[in-house]
């Protein structure tokens, strides 16, 4: 990473003046290339003896980055420069893997080199079966995936010192290639199929897919279409900066822990419904409106301040304007259902009327509720043949590669450190210790050991 503290030197300090004792102290104003300045908090303890309170860090910049730059209030999305609705139209996602770890397009000489190396990495360690045959057959897959990815640091040895670039990037290889593998591994076990062997011979969408849907007693045949989508969804999964699973990624690798436990830990934050599990989420959420009519009653209970219910699919941290990657996924979402003549899809048909509805109701519009990635993703997921199950999986299968770049950005960056917040203690104070004759005699556990 260049150096970037010689290109805030311009910026005017902040001063931050403290009413109570007439302290006044200025901060650095730091500036990114584009995007809001930050305000360089790092010796602010030093000198007050405070720290900030940013619960969900919504005001709080991470760290420098120079992946991927979203612009919440537009709706705008890019990685390393180019907009995502590009990328998703004119690229692959191979190619978007290329640009995402290295920071430019690839020569047509190196595109096919990374696709080499890629390929030669898919297949996973035979003994890693035998790790699969410990679950449940009905173990939800992306339990699997947090224990295969977190095994393969007992596999992997010689790509765990990643003070070596060669060891890093060679680690960097093996997750991108070896997550699809995985996931399609998480597939057959869960319907009871045979696990199928990466082919070379297949581009790496095609290639996850065959894994998945091809059954040893026919050969298998998809449209090209189809693999086109599922590689666009690839796409539009890949990276969206410092989100909660990459954030997780980024503090689990701030300790020196080796990346495939660091991309097991992002796995399993990617998991909660509020994050990359919204996409099974926002079907559960279709079937159980069930029809058209039934729309009203769901938003009235989304707007319900006592009911713990929200419209899945919609909302975000950062865009406070439509997704930018929603659109597309709706433009897709048409593609797929046409291509398997599935055009009255009547989840579809609730999906759109459902965000028409929202984005006329006042409470929508007033909180900027805009329809997510995740709001249309499920139903090309669904009508591609997937079960709701696997839907956090291919969305994790297409992150891989923003989380291991992040890693890789953050093992780079020279004013890299542990990652260690403070808090706003607000237990009890200094009390010394009672003899158990002393203490309040009433149980304050009884519920819990009632039988
Ligand atoms: C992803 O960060 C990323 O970049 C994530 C992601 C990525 O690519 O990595 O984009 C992927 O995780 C997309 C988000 C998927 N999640 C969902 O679709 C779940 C439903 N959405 C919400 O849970 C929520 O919108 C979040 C979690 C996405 C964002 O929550 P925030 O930023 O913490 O916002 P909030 O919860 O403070 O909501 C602000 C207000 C609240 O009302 P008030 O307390 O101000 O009265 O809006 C309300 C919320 O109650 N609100 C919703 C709502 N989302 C927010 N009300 C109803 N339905 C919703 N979906």
């Amino acid at each position: 990473m260049n150096d970037k503290e010689d290109n805030n030197a311009e910026k005017k300090p902040f001063t931050l003046f403290n009413n109570e004792t007439g302290q006044s102290i200025e901060i650095p104003v730091l500036q990114g290339s584009e995007g809001p300045d930050v305000l360089d908090i790092r010796k602010l303890h030093e000198e007050t003896g405070m720290f900030t309170y940013d619960p969900g860090f919504t005001s709080t910049a991470s760290c420098e980055s120079e992946i991927t730059y979203i612009d919440g209030l537009k709706g705008i999305l890019r990685h390393r420069g180019y907009d995502i609705q590009e990328l998703a139209s004119k690229s692959e996602f191979l190619e978007v893997c290329y640009l995402l770890l290295h920071g430019e397009l690839p020569s047509i000489e190196d595109k096919n080199k990374f696709i080499d190396v890629i390929s030669n990495h898919t297949m996973l360690h035979e003994q890693l079966v035998y790790l699969y045959r410990g679950f449940r057959r009905d173990a939800h897959p992306m339990a699997i995936m947090v224990g295969v990815v977190g095994a393969l640091s007992a596999f992997y040895h010689d790509s765990t010192d990643f003070s070596d670039i060669k060891q890093r990037m060679v680690a960097c290889h093996r997750l991108i290639a070896k997550i699809p593998t995985i996931g399609a591994m998480a597939y057959k076990y869960s319907v009871g199929q045979p696990f199928v062997y990466p082919r070379n011979d297949l581009s790496y969408t095609e290639n996850f897919l065959y894994m998945t849907f091809s059954v040893p007693t026919e050969e298998f045949k998809i449209s090209p279409n189809i693999v086109k989508a599922m590689d666009r969804f690839f796409i539009l999964h890949a990276d969206h900066e410092q989100n909660a699973s990459t954030s997780t990624v980024r503090l689990a690798g701030s300790s020196g822990a080796n990346p495939f436990a660091c991309i097991a830990a992002g796995i399993a934050s990617l998991w909660g419904p509020a994050h990359g599990g919204a996409n099974e989420a926002v079907i559960k959420m279709l079937e159980e409106i069930g029809d058209i009519e039934n729309i009203p009653m769901f938003i009235n209970r989304a707007k319900d301040k006592n009911d713990p219910f929200r419209l899945m699919g919609f909302g975000h941290r950062v865009y406070k304007n439509y997704d930018p990657r929603a659109k597309v996924m709706k433009e897709s979402a048409h593609d797929v259902l046409k291509e398997i003549n599935n055009n009255n899809d009547p989840l579809l048909k609730i999906a759109i009327e459902l965000e028409k509805i929202a984005l006329q109701d006042p409470y929508f519009i007033d909180k900027k509720l805009y329809p997510n990635v995740d709001f249309y993703s499920g139903i090309i997921l669904k009508a591609l043949g997937f079960p709701t199950s696997m839907f956090t999986v291919l969305f994790a299968i297409g992150r891989t590669v923003g989380w291991i770049s992040q890693w890789k950005e953050m093992i780079e960056d020279p004013i890299n450190k542990i990652g260690r917040p403070r808090q706003l203690y607000k237990g009890k104070v200094s009390r010394n210790y009672q003899l158990e004759d002393n203490r309040d005699k009433k149980s304050i556990f009884n519920w819990l050991w009632k039988k």
